[in-house]
């Protein structure tokens, strides 16, 4: 089968969460099956100018309504080469280039950013047109690829090349939509009136909404979350739509690069560690305490948390318990960027409480897998998570998960039972700060059995989360649709 992901971002080239993680690693995944073309097409952001390895491949126009705009298309091979245990991998990456919408800085928060991926969502299909591969499915994720089903629908459904193409969304993340005033259907999109309806929610044209309603099939990243959206606290004004299809839904979880993410391998750890060596873990620990001038003690849990600092990730109840956690016996890390707001809290808790708590206000991804390893707890308590990434990571670095059951969270977190040990880490159900510090206590208890403990750490760390399983549901359902 041929299939092309359409995104806003992909790992290696270009990422800003785990939007790009995704589109960085299922590709491959799917690409290991030799039955299987698979490409991936991205915006050729100014920051990816620089990129050796992209190519030139071919230029037109395209009239995007009223205007002709100028669309480039250049081209990237990445290949893996496969060892005893994983197969060779291989991905054609296509970029369109147009200076005046990519040419930026950053990735999105632009005015125009409405238009510059309306534009992207029409190139792609205008780029198949153009170039020798014809995609049995186009697999758009989130918003800004949500045009390309009206697009195709509303301008292309006579063109040949592109008759048989079947496309899926998956939404990663229901609170970004892509709305734009009324008159961007004639004057951006420069589609007619009759797809108005379509296109419309609640007064704005609406990229999503009008993804939904017309994908061949409708995906979310974990399976619990495609039953959430269906209600109104998490589905941010979709709700009746995402009811209306739930007949072609389906949550498929999200997998790991577990060859990426592995501490008996990672380069980025001072120290390597698996199941059957653990000693490398404790060494990780000690290491990061020296670093963060925390004191260098074993009987203490250090309890990490890794996010973008932002409400909707719990960040309001570790808010209200802050003091709590500063003073309860545990070490608190803390890494990340996000809201002054937060970054500020977090920063005089660890000024007001230097033995207990660190604030890593940054982006480090080097830090960050030394976390992982360092850490014996990972705390997640979101508001909403769609699927989450990191639970998974901190799993296969041995630090237990403590999570709010939501999302993906309840798919992949299920409670630990501390006496049979079935199950993977400390959860909570309400959004609570004190249901959250609960687990929080419940964990640090844990801690003190470390029979059990390290017992627990080796079963989290040698669970399949990897992409095998979740690129063999897509596989299934891109057969259901597929022309042929
Ligand atoms: C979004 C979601 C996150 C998910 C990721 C990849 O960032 O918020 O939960 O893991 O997309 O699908």
């Amino acid at each position: 089968m041929k299939i092309l992901f359409a995104a806003s971002e992909a790992a290696p080239f270009v990422k800003s969460g785990g939007l790009g993680d995704v589109i960085g690693a299922l590709p491959a995944e799917l690409s290991k099956n030799k039955d299987n073309e698979v490409a991936v097409i991205i915006p050729y952001y100014g920051q990816l100018k620089q990129n050796p390895d992209i190519e030139y491949m071919t230029s037109f126009y395209m009239p995007l309504a009223w205007r002709n705009t100028y669309v480039g298309v250049f081209k990237a091979v990445v290949k893996s080469k496969g060892s005893v245990r994983t197969k060779a991998s291989n991905v054609t990456y296509y970029f369109i280039d147009n200076e005046a919408y990519f040419g930026r800085d950053s990735l999105y928060g632009y005015i125009d950013d409405g238009e510059r991926f309306a534009y992207f969502s029409k190139a792609i299909l205008e780029t198949l047109v153009n170039i020798d591969f014809d995609p049995d499915i186009i697999h758009c994720n989130d918003w800004q690829t949500g045009f390309l089903p009206l697009f195709l629908k509303a301008l292309y459904s006579k063109v040949e090349k592109l008759q048989k193409v079947r496309t899926v969304f998956t939404i990663h993340n229901i609170e970004y939509q892509g709305k734009a005033d009324k008159s961007f259907l004639p004057e951006v999109l420069g589609i007619d009136e009759s797809w108005r309806n379509v296109a419309t929610q609640d007064n704005c044209i609406n990229a999503m909404k009008s993804a939904i309603v017309l994908c061949d099939k409708l995906t979310t990243v974990s399976e619990t979350y495609s039953h959430e959206i269906q209600y109104a606290y998490f589905a941010h004004g979709l709700e009746a739509i995402i009811s209306e299809n739930q007949y072609k839904t389906c949550g498929i979880i999200n997998g790991i690069d577990t060859s990426l993410y592995n501490p008996s391998t990672d380069p980025k750890l001072e120290y390597n560690y698996r199941p059957a060596s653990m000693a490398g873990k404790a060494k990780c620990k000690a290491q990061m305490q020296e670093m963060l001038g925390l004191p260098v003690r074993d009987d203490v849990p250090m309890v990490a948390m890794i996010t973008r600092l932002v409400k909707h990730k719990g960040l309001e109840l570790v808010e209200w318990v802050a003091d709590n956690l500063a003073t309860m016996g545990i070490q608190f890390v803390v890494l990340g960027t996000g809201d002054k707001h937060y970054e500020e809290l977090f920063k005089f808790l660890a000024y007001t409480h230097h033995d207990t708590v660190s604030a890593q206000i940054m982006f480090d991804p080097v830090m960050a897998n030394r976390l992982y390893a360092a850490s014996d707890f990972f705390l997640m308590p979101s508001k909403s998570e769609p699927c989450g990434l990191s639970q998974l990571i901190a799993m296969r670095y041995g630090s237990v998960p403590i999570v709010r059951e939501t999302g993906g969270l309840v798919d992949t977190v299920a409670p630990l039972n501390i006496e049979t040990l079935e199950g993977r880490g400390f959860t909570f159900k309400v959004f609570n700060a004190h249901d959250m510090l609960g687990a929080v206590e419940r964990a640090a208890e844990f801690y003190k059995d470390k029979a059990k403990l390290e017992k627990h750490r080796k079963a989290i760390m040698k669970l399949d989360t990897s992409w095998r399983e979740p690129a063999e549901k897509y596989m299934m359902l891109y057969s259901e649709i597929a022309q042929g």
